[in-house]
């Protein structure tokens, strides 16, 4: 029995702040952006809006999208790396805000990773038999430690929420195969400064991104032995449309099979797979028993991959 995805939802602020925005704050250019990045916007949550609040608001959908309702949750993971506070953590004030039975909660830190090792993670749970239904969200508010003054990082990163709910699923459906990774000794290239900032060297992290991106996706799909040509849809982490193309290219996939929601959202870090998995169900691009590869990378250094099959 493999553990999938029973209900998934995102949540996005309402602020939409563009390039052209961003030219009157900064010394930066939307044609810089675009062609850099394949940035155009991103949503910024209001003050009044924190990282639990965008968990909820996903989190609750998530579950009325799989036909459960909180009583039914069994554990909450959340990937954060701008949660409210440094404790308690966002899960457990997601368990409140829910009204969820006083279920295991707690939070990943994995950077733009997270959402994978929060799928990996509620895997292990479901499959042993431990626990049914799984709550993972992948939430930032990047905006709250982003420097407005660096237009190096402030350009790249928006904030949002998905949350999905995993649980047994049918056949040879679901999670086939995942590979997680972390090298600690690339952490200085992308961090959370003194002065509670991102500070992020660019060249090293799209060099270490490019390489992984495609070395991940490639070993889940050898391990759940499939072929490239069985993969009918890519979900890379939404960080920069270039990196995302080079992972798309060691696939061989056409454009078409691959998630892009960077030019509308920015880098959403644990967020941005979850909603672009729910951007591309609302098209209808991704539909019951076709192979996803999901693939994310991120500070720490961290990366993961998965291979799923999609349906309940
Ligand atoms: O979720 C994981 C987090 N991070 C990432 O995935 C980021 C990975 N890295 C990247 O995506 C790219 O390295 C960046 C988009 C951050 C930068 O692109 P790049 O092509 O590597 O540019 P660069 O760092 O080599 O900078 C080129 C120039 C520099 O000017 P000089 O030194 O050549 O005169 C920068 O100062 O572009 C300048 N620059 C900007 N110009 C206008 C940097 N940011 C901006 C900006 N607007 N916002």
């Amino acid at each position: 029995m493999n553990a999938g995805i029973l209900g998934i939802a995102k949540y996005v602020p309402e602020t939409v702040v563009t390039n052209v925005d961003l030219e009157k704050r900064m010394d930066t250019s939307d044609e810089w952006i675009r062609t850099r990045t394949g940035i155009e916007q991103r949503r910024i949550a209001e003050k009044s809006i924190d990282t639990s609040d965008m968990a909820y608001f996903a989190a609750k959908q998530a579950i009325e999208n799989a036909n459960l309702t909180a009583e039914d949750i069994d554990m909450i993971l959340v990937a954060t790396v701008t949660p409210d506070q440094p404790f308690p953590s966002v899960a457990c004030m997601l368990q409140d805000k829910l009204g969820a039975k006083k279920v295991a909660a707690m939070d990943i830190s994995a950077a733009c990773a997270g959402f994978m090792y929060g799928m990996v993670t509620a895997k292990q749970f479901i499959e042993t038999g431990t626990y049914k239904h799984v709550l993972v969200v992948g939430v930032e508010k990047l905006s709250k430690i982003t420097d407005w003054n660096d237009r190096n990082t402030a350009v790249l990163f928006g904030d949002g929420a998905g949350a999905a709910v995993l649980g047994p699923v049918s056949g040879d459906r679901g999670i086939l195969s995942f590979e997680l990774g972390s090298d600690g000794s690339g952490g200085k290239h992308l961090y959370q400064t003194e002065e509670d900032v991102i500070f992020m060297n660019g060249r090293e992290v799209f060099k270490f991104a490019v390489r992984q991106m495609g070395e991940s996706s490639v070993n889940v799909i050898e391990k759940a032995g499939l072929k490239k040509e069985d993969v009918d849809f890519l979900v890379p982490h939404q960080a920069n449309i270039r990196i995302m193309e080079s992972a798309r290219e060691r696939l061989n996939l056409p454009i078409e099979k691959m998630s892009k929601t960077v030019h509308k959202y920015g880098n959403t870090s644990a967020a941005s797979i979850p909603i672009s998995i729910v951007e591309e169900l609302e098209e209808g691009k991704i539909n019951d028993d076709d192979v996803i590869v999901m693939v994310g990378f991120g500070g720490g250094l961290t990366w993961g991959a998965i291979a799923l099959r999609w349906g309940r």
